[in-house]
């Protein structure tokens, strides 16, 4: 006893040196997260913070430079990838100047004074996606350049690096073995360009990977093969065994990056994760089988067959977006962990020893009233047709349709719930529940089962409270040092 007591003694001052080296290189380690930001009705961002904080978010990746997200992320230790969408490249790609504005404004406003922790810059979101037809294509790399340039001018390239998320096919194996893995014939020598920039200036690789696109783009896609429980026919790869999607893919990157000298090139994805609704295989179950199946994976440090090791990887997403475009589908408006209100979907278990997410706290909801069919309207009703249009353009009809979470909804269920996701978006305006007598305003909760007619959330616009006090200053590191210790005596 007393032996080991002297040794815990003397081992204390090490723990403690070894924390602070952890800390000062950056090594803590944890699930990321994407931050996405278009809702018609978004959490106040310390809000979502401290959803990030509650849950042990360590890493952030965001498709902007927001400044009300980055000043809410103040002091919070959260390790941050910036943003750069799209339609800024072309400018970008065309003047250092642009870059430098843009480094300037929205990276080293945040890190000198601000005490944001910006380490990456994220330049474009997979911008070689075949429905852009190759409009970024020329233009990444030179934007790539310049930011990395203005990035350098302002000193701070050794500690932010750039990179480029990609989606999952901007490689591929004709025969889906991981070793015959190229990059898309049409992309591969700016592919080729792009990385061997990336792997001169010690940047990492970003790549989306989306079993779940696989399976609603390819009805004859084994469903099992798009989650982490086995798979009755594993690809064998030269003695190498894969038996779900995620890992043949990240692998036949490794095997790309490796014919071309980039063998050793460190890789994040970028975007991992499943939706909850909106198509047939987009459900609570599903989702949850392949975060968690992802999540033990990562918590096991297990890797792959080509890189053993941490895996470093962003679930997408935290908090869905009801404003989100559905060209690719409905489903895109559910990849939130968190539904809108930043309540958990389902039990997601972060880490070894976590019990489940933990909720946003004090959100503020408008009343207790949705906007349904009125019982004496008529189905035949001319105006109807029209209305119900009118409310789902406007609105938000994607949890509707065939195996969707309101999909046995009978035809008077759907009216109401087109009516009402309008009346509710429009922050339940008298006006908007105003079909003409086709609808009217109940206190009586419509929802059944997984079909919930939501409440909106107050904007912060709309709340007349006072949003004084709104940054919580945590006592992070002391917070964090006390718990390693803890969980070292
Ligand atoms: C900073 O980022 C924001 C958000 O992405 C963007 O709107 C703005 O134009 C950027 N500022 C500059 C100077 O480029
Ligand atoms: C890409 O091309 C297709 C077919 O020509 C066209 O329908 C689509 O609008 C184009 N998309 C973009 C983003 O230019
Ligand atoms: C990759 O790293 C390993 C171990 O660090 C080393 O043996 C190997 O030579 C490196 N390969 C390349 C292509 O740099
Ligand atoms: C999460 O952890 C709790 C407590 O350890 C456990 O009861 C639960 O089954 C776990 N959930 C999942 C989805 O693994
Ligand atoms: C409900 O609406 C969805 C989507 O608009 C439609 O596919 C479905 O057929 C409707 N169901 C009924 C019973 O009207
Ligand atoms: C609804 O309004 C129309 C036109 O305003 C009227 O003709 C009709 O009688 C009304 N129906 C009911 C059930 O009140």
């Amino acid at each position: 006893m007393g032996l080991s007591k002297g040794a815990g003694f003397a081992g204390l001052p090490a723990a403690v040196l070894l924390l602070f080296a952890m800390l000062l290189m950056g090594s803590v380690s944890g699930i990321g997260v994407n931050w996405g930001t278009q809702l018609t009705h978004p959490l106040p961002a310390a809000t979502v913070v401290k959803i990030l904080k509650d849950n042990g978010f360590q890493t952030l990746k965001l498709f902007d430079a927001d400044s009300s997200i980055l000043s809410a992320l103040k002091n919070s230790q959260i390790q941050v990838m910036v943003g750069i969408p799209n339609d800024m490249l072309y400018t970008l790609s065309n003047s250092v100047q642009a870059a430098e504005k843009w480094v300037a404004k929205n990276v080293s406003a945040y890190v000198s004074s601000n005490g944001v922790d910006i380490r990456y810059v994220a330049v474009g979101n997979e911008p070689f996606l075949e429905t852009y037809n190759g409009t970024f294509e020329g233009i990444t790399l030179p934007a790539l350049q310049n930011v990395q340039a203005a990035l350098v001018k302002a000193g701070l390239s050794s500690q932010i690096k750039v990179t480029v998320p990609m989606n999952g096919d901007v490689y591929e194996s004709s025969t889906d073995v991981p070793s015959q893995g190229d990059f898309r014939a049409n992309i591969q020598d700016r592919m080729v360009e792009i990385v061997k920039f990336l792997n001169d200036n010690g940047s990492p690789f970003t790549v989306n990977i989306y079993p779940f696109i696989s399976l609603y783009d390819n009805p004859n896609f084994p469903v099992d093969y798009a989650f982490f429980n086995g798979y009755s026919s594993p690809i064998d790869d030269n003695g190498k065994i894969y038996q779900d999607m995620f890992t043949a893919n990240y692998d036949t990157l490794v095997w790309t990056l490796q014919k071309y000298g980039y063998g050793n090139m460190s890789i994040i994805v970028g975007e991992i994760g499943w939706p909850t609704d909106g198509d047939q295989h987009a459900t609570l179950q599903y989702a949850q089988r392949f975060n968690q199946g992802f999540m033990a994976r990562y918590i096991a440090g297990q890797g792959t067959p080509m890189r053993s090791g941490p895996l470093d990887a962003y679930l997408f997403s935290l908090i869905d977006e009801d404003a989100k475009s559905i060209q690719p589908g409905n489903f895109e408006r559910h990849w939130g962990i968190f539904y809108f209100d930043g309540t958990p979907k389902y039990q997601l278990n972060l880490t070894a020893n976590s019990n489940g997410l933990v909720p946003a706290s004090n959100v503020k909801y408008l009343s207790r009233q949705w906007c349904v069919m009125s019982p004496s309207a008529s189905l035949d009703d001319p105006q109807l047709a029209p209305s119900v249009s009118y409310a789902c353009a406007n609105g938000d009809c994607t949890s509707l349709g065939y195996g969707t979470s309101c999909g046995n909804l009978d035809a008077r269920g759907n009216i109401s719930y087109a009516f009402n996701s309008y009346y509710q978006i429009q922050d339940q305006l008298p006006s908007a529940c105003k079909f003409g007598n086709l609808s009217g305003v109940t206190n009586s909760d419509p929802s059944s089962g997984d079909c919930q007619f939501h409440i909106m959330i107050k904007t912060a616009a709309r709340l007349t409270t006072s949003r004084g006090g709104s940054l919580r200053q945590p006592v992070g590191l002391l917070m964090f040092l006390f718990m390693l210790f803890c969980t070292i005596l």
